[in-house]
């Protein structure tokens, strides 16, 4: 089911409630009122541990890996649409903890992002490598990937965008820039090898919040 928010497929998480997003705003969300700890909805389907707020590069090399092999998971919208990632790039930039993240306009995720400005970035466990796979071949737009891939989302601490509640961790990033890759000044040979049909890439740069251990 595709409920409005989060609904009924959000369970869990760090303690606070989302609230309906405000399309087309960039603004910060608003404070929110704590609620009860972990109380986990029916859609529930995992054993969820307590997230801990572990060190901004603490799951680095982790991450930086996941991107080799079968992608992170980089989820927008207040109703929480996952979409596999393979490039991306974590590191300090302004003096703030940046996570940049690169989707083509094409994709739901794109409009997702343009609209709200904040993205979670999780990271699957080895089980959620088939997840990886439909959350990278199908699109937001034709079907629910969390239900379809039988996931659950939790509410983020300090983003109206959730996290995928199993996954082994999350970043939650608020974008504070954006510049897209444009054909005059990259090198033509990644040019020609990675976008022959064009839909090149808005890079995001997302401010790393915070990030959490599951
Ligand atoms: C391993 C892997 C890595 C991917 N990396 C990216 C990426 O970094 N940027 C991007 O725009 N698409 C990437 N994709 C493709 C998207 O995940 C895919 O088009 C997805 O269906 C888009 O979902 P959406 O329409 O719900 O946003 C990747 C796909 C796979 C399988």
């Amino acid at each position: 089911m595709r409920g409005s928010a989060l609904g009924p497929r959000c369970s869990g998480g760090i303690g606070f409630v989302a609230r309906a997003g405000s399309p087309g705003a960039w603004l910060p969300p608003s404070p929110r009122s704590p609620s009860p700890l972990l109380d986990i909805g029916t859609n529930h389907r995992h054993t969820v541990g307590m997230p801990t707020k572990i060190g901004t590069y603490d799951v680095m090399q982790e991450s930086v890996e996941r991107l080799h092999g079968s992608g992170l998971l980089l989820v927008s919208g207040t109703n929480g649409n996952p979409m596999t990632i393979g490039w991306g790039v974590i590191g300090p930039i302004w003096g703030r903890p940046i996570f940049q993240v690169l989707v083509r306009p094409s994709r739901h995720s794109f409009t997702l992002l343009e609209s709200l400005g904040e993205f979670t970035v999780c990271i699957p466990t080895d089980e959620q490598k088939g997840a990886c796979g439909t959350c990278g071949s199908r699109s937001g737009r034709d079907i629910d990937k969390i239900e379809a891939c039988g996931l659950t989302l939790a509410p983020s601490e300090h983003l109206q965008v959730p996290y995928i509640a199993e996954s082994s961790a999350h970043y939650e990033c608020r974008v504070v820039h954006v510049n897209d890759v444009v054909n005059a000044t990259l090198s033509s040979k990644i040019l020609a090898e990675r976008y022959p049909q064009g839909d090149l890439h808005r890079i995001y740069y997302g401010e790393i919040q915070a990030v959490y251990r599951h």
